[in-house]
């Protein structure tokens, strides 16, 4: 039996989303920019989507710039602020997603003072600790809603109203807490904020970049002028209908009570297990365990097997796998990052499938345990 136990890193797409994009590509087949018919047919669904994601999130709709997903958001959004910037500082949390961690590397290396804020032993970075790095000099701020891997909630609204009153921009990369947390444009008043729709059941490669009113985009890639001369490129109709079609359709708060039974079952059979952010406001649908000595990838190929689809807190890297930065970031060696396994639950789960994946681990462990011999 199949069991898909990986959600955090993509939601497959509801029926919503593919009914949306069958009715795009079947009754608004054509370019949104030209003016006959089927160019407005297509206009009318984009226009529609992006009004409906504006609801959702309340921010207005010309704050919206449709983007090819998360990835690309959170790079517009940082190269349009650091551009042309040669010094000053970025304040940034050092468990932020590569989409953001690596395109501020690279402006490290062009002489920007990049200052990665480590979270405490929950797996928070704390407001004091950001307001702390915060300086004069500070010409960007970013900051992650939730942690991909922990599911741990950060403290953005209150760095936000700190970055607020100082004039100092922010992006938040709230692409894992739409659909499992309130989310409000408006009432953060950030300067940029990153969307994705395959995380809510949309299609994967359609995401958005919310700007604030009067902020000014660098267009990174320059043609024909669409999202407003703001991201060009002609927009992909269906992936859009698909995103908004999506919008609301995953309630993720309540997968909260199958996470408890795993993590309640899990302790009990295996009691040295330690779970990531356990006293953190975490999203409800995430479990970030560390099962200590034994090899997440290893474990992770064993449940494959076994038909689970599970991940490990590590990165590929160059074809060599890395231990998870989130992990390391919070204190914990090597060999205890490698630990780690990840499970985050999603729609059409259930306790079943929790009490399932416990027995497969217990079963996994003692078999791991064995074959390393009885020294180990
Ligand atoms: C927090 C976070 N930011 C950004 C991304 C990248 O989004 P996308 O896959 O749409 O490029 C992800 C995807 O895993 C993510 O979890």
């Amino acid at each position: 039996m199949k069991r898909y136990l990986d959600f955090n890193a993509t939601c497959p797409p509801v029926a919503a989303a593919l009914d949306a994009v069958n009715q795009a590509a079947t009754e608004a087949p054509g370019n949104p920019s030209s003016l006959h018919w089927a160019g407005r047919a297509a206009r009318r669904v984009v226009d529609d989507s992006r009004d409906k994601l504006a609801k959702f999130i309340d921010c207005e709709s010309g704050s919206i710039v449709f983007t090819s997903g998360g990835t690309e958001a959170d790079n517009i959004a940082i190269h349009s602020v650091l551009e042309s910037a040669k010094s000053g500082r970025v304040v940034c949390t050092a468990i932020e997603h590569p989409a953001v961690l690596k395109p501020l590397q690279r402006m490290s290396e062009q002489g920007l003072d990049i200052v990665f804020v480590r979270p405490d032993k929950n797996g928070i970075v704390t407001t004091e600790s950001m307001i702390a790095a915060i300086n004069g000099d500070t010409l960007l701020v970013c900051m992650m809603l939730i942690n991909n891997e922990s599911g741990a909630i950060q403290p953005v609204q209150e760095v936000a109203e700190h970055c607020r009153r100082h004039g100092i921009p922010m992006l938040v990369d709230a692409v894992q807490a739409l659909g499992k947390i309130p989310v409000n444009f408006q009432k953060l008043g950030v300067d940029f904020m990153s969307l994705s729709a395959h995380k809510i059941g949309g299609l994967k490669g359609v995401g958005a970049l919310l700007v604030r009113r009067g902020v000014k985009l660098q267009e990174l890639t320059p043609g024909g002028g669409q999202e407003r001369g703001r991201r060009s490129g002609t927009e992909n109709v269906p992936g859009i209908a698909a995103f908004a079609a999506a919008l609301g359709e995953i309630d993720f708060t309540a997968l909260g009570s199958i996470r408890d039974t795993f993590e309640q079952q899990l302790k009990i059979q295996i009691p040295k297990v330690r779970i990531i952010s356990e006293h953190a406001p975490r999203a409800a649908n995430t479990s970030l365990i560390i099962l200590p000595g034994m090899d997440g990838e290893t474990l992770l190929m064993q449940l494959d097997l076994a038909g689970f689809a599970v991940a490990s807190g590590s990165a590929c890297s160059s074809g060599k796998r890395e231990a998870s930065h989130v992990l390391l970031s919070m204190g914990l060696n090597e060999s205890v990052a490698r630990s780690s396994i990840l499970v985050s639950f999603g729609p059409g789960n259930s306790s079943e499938d929790a009490h399932a994946l416990v027995t497969a681990l217990v079963s996994s462990c003692n078999r791991l345990k064995g074959m390393a011999g009885p020294a180990a």
